[in-house]
């Protein structure tokens, strides 16, 4: 069995040790991870998604660090990314090895493609995370932001070799639901559907305005969206009253009812905490089927 099925949720770490864009050391610092690292594992969320991108390697060392101090082992994912100066497949693995390194773990638990980007064509880096397998450096390994015939392609290299693809980490939220149509496909196939920026970047929690939207790309981003959340947040900040918690975890908790494994960004404990409770919770045909309406 696919070992994705098994974890319900994940924390994703692009903004640990990432000061371009998440603004890493103004508002949170290597504290605040430590804590929320330990946070998600209490809460029973023992997956984390990163990258050798994060950072640029920041993210990977730190997740590295708090296992080190902690003693513990949660399911690690990370990615390779393909620069336009690796042009051969051995420069995945090299890649892979620097991860394991930042990481320090002899193997990861899933390794991804981070996009699946010109100029090297996919199959050479379908053929070098089936060679990341078959060397023990990665316990499993999939792609991220692929389409059905991206997925297909890279799919046919690693049935050759006899490997599982595991994992299509693409977009998917409540503003975001292009693949939801192909869910029952990827099912079929026994692919998980990892679920990234699951809270539309925070907006999905209801703490930015879609009358104001904040400058930079989380505003520029979801402009096309915010029409619809001036519907989707007065459903979400209902149902979340309903049942105690908060709009952020209804908005994961769908996603979860669909099957697939969100990993919501977290930059501190009280969000590790706040996302977590969509463990909790359930929603029934009638409050999905009203979450798809509004959305
Ligand atoms: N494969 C890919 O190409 C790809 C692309 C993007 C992301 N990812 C992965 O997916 C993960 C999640 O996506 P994402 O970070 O883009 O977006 P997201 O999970 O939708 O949003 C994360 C942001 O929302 C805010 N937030 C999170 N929990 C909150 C809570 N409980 N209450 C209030 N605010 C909360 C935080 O930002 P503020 O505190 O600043 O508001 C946090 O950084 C990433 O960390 C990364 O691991 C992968």
């Amino acid at each position: 069995m696919n070992p994705l099925f098994t974890h319900p949720m994940g924390v994703g770490t692009w903004a640990w040790g990432d000061r371009l864009f998440w603004g890493y050391g103004r508002g949170y610092r290597e504290e605040d991870l430590k804590q929320a690292f330990r946070e998600s594992l209490e809460a029973g969320v023992s997956l984390f998604d990163t990258a050798e991108f994060y950072g640029f390697g920041l993210s990977e060392t730190l997740l590295g660090r708090f296992m080190a101090q902690s003693g513990a082992r949660p399911y690690l994912v990370t990615k390779f990314f393909p620069y336009p100066w690796r042009l051969s497949r051995k420069s995945l693995l090299q890649a892979l090895r620097g991860s394991l390194r930042r990481l320090g773990v002899e193997a990861v638990d899933l390794y991804l493609l981070h996009w699946p980007w010109p100029p090297v064509p996919l199959r050479v880096w379908a053929e070098a995370l089936a060679e990341a397998y078959e060397r023990g450096l990665a316990r499993g390994v999939g792609v991220s932001n692929c389409s059905l015939a991206q997925l297909a392609e890279a799919k046919a290299v690693l049935d050759r070799h006899g490997v599982p693809l595991l994992a299509n980490q693409v977009e998917y939220s409540l503003l975001v639901r292009d693949w939801e149509a192909h869910l029952p496909t990827l099912r079929r196939e026994g692919i998980a559907l990892m679920a990234y920026s699951p809270l539309a970047m925070g907006w999905l929690t209801g703490k930015l305005d879609p009358r104001n939207p904040p400058k930079g790309y989380r505003g520029s981003k979801y402009r096309p969206h915010l029409g619809r959340l001036e519907r989707l947040l007065p459903l979400l900040e209902e149902l979340a009253r309903a049942k105690g918690t908060s709009p952020g975890a209804i908005a994961l908790r769908y996603l979860m009812e669909k099957g697939t494994l969100p990993i919501p960004g977290a930059k501190n404990p009280a969000q590790v905490r706040g996302n977590a409770e969509a463990l909790r919770l359930s929603l029934g045909p009638e409050e999905m089927a009203l979450l798809e309406g509004a959305s």
